[in-house]
């Protein structure tokens, strides 16, 4: 299987648009081990397969808390949101050392199947429920720099490409 990196802004392919998971399959299931390897390895608490430029709906969470055991989420959707809305400081592992203040509902209550095809339903908030709000967006092509204002938003475009050139 292809050796897989996390896609870092503004790489256009954070873009796409994930498509539902059909079967859920050896390639599947390997896609999911890659994605919790790179994940633990740059310390991340989350993973949508529109990072590692898989653009499948399919996300892996791991909050590292006891009462939290690791998630695969496989074609997520939110069916209810609450009123009330939360500020938090989000990280993003395409955004590295990137702090970006979003706004989002406090309580969600998601459905997803699990690694056997099986649904499940769950509600949330805390962490997991801003976390959960955060890769489905990039399931959708959507990143942290778009809660941003359009001029913070160009100065971050400016220096993150900067940066990857630096790096490159
Ligand atoms: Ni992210």
């Amino acid at each position: 299987m292809t050796m897989r990196d996390v896609l870092i802004y503004p790489d256009i392919r954070l873009r796409s648009v994930a498509e539902p998971v059909c079967e859920i399959n050896d390639e599947v299931r390997a896609l999911v081990d890659q994605m919790f390897d790179l994940m633990y390895a740059r310390q991340g608490i989350g993973l949508a397969a529109t990072q590692v430029d898989m653009p499948l709906s399919l996300i892996v969470i791991d909050l590292q808390d006891k009462s939290n055991p690791p998630l695969v989420l496989i074609n997520p959707e939110i069916v209810e949101k609450s009123d009330a809305m939360v500020n938090s400081e989000e990280g993003c592992l395409s955004f590295p050392n990137v702090y970006v203040k979003v706004a989002r509902v406090e309580k969600i209550k998601f459905k997803a199947q699990n690694l056997e095809g099986e649904w499940f339903e769950r509600e949330t908030d805390g962490l997991l429920s801003v976390c959960v709000q955060h890769e489905i967006d990039h399931l959708e092509g959507k990143l942290i720099a778009d809660y941003l204002s359009s001029l913070k938003k160009h100065m971050l475009h400016k220096k993150m490409k900067k940066l990857k050139k630096t790096v490159l």
